[in-house]
């Protein structure tokens, strides 16, 4: 493969990657009719469910249509995802599984991803058996039209691998804990 898949990743991000504000991310919300949330492991780790919960709601207020992409991997435990979304009231009809929103991610304005890795890594697509998680179906989170990342560094996740989409052109970083900068874009979008 002709990209790197060492855990620093040092050559597929260096000059690549785009950092954004949660003030940015909440201008981009404002302007879109669909957003997608793809929760991972570390929306766990910072028990930011609740925190998800207030964005979800402010932006059907204003209007936009809120999903959730749920891998059947994502976080640590069968259903991890599922149980912290009902603890914190999402809707049980605004999760979809991965074969249900992979259709739809080239019709979404933005995707944003909170604590995933593995789970939207590009790399999956390849067949390279160096890749541990080569041939794994992933959320094509990549093919919306804007993706922003929560995450607080370009670490690696569960497999150990970098991830290319963190450095793709339609690609943002909202760096820092999942649940501060959420609450964070719900400031930012009640004042927007
Ligand atoms: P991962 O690929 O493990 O990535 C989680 C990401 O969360 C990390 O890259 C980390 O980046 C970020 N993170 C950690 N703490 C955070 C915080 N406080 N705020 C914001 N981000 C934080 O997660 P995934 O996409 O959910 O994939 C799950 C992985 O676990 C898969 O490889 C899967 O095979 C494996 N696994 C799953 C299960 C089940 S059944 N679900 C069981 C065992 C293994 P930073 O460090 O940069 O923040």
């Amino acid at each position: 493969t002709a990209v790197s898949t060492d855990s620093d990743g040092e050559d597929i991000y260096t000059g690549r990657v785009k950092s954004t504000s949660a003030e940015e991310v909440a201008m981009l919300m404002d302007g879109a009719r669909r957003v997608v949330i793809v929760p991972g492991y570390g929306m766990a780790v910072a028990q930011a469910q609740y925190a998800v919960q207030d964005l979800s709601n402010i932006l059907e207020s204003k209007g936009i249509t809120v999903e959730f992409g749920i891998h059947q991997v994502a976080g640590r435990m069968p259903g991890h995802m599922n149980v912290l979304l009902a603890e914190a009231k999402i809707p049980y009809d605004r999760l979809k599984d991965t074969d249900e929103i992979n259709s739809t991610f080239r019709q979404t304005d933005l995707v944003l991803i909170i604590g995933a890795n593995d789970v939207v890594n590009p790399l999956a697509r390849e067949s390279d058996p160096s890749i541990p998680i080569a041939g794994m179906p992933i959320l094509n989170a990549d093919q919306a039209h804007s993706v922003v990342i929560i995450k607080r560094s370009l670490g690696p996740g569960f497999a150990g691998i970098a991830n290319p989409l963190f450095a793709a052109d339609n690609a943002m970083m909202l760096f820092g804990d999942a649940k501060k900068v959420i609450i964070d874009l719900v400031v930012s979008l009640k004042s927007s």
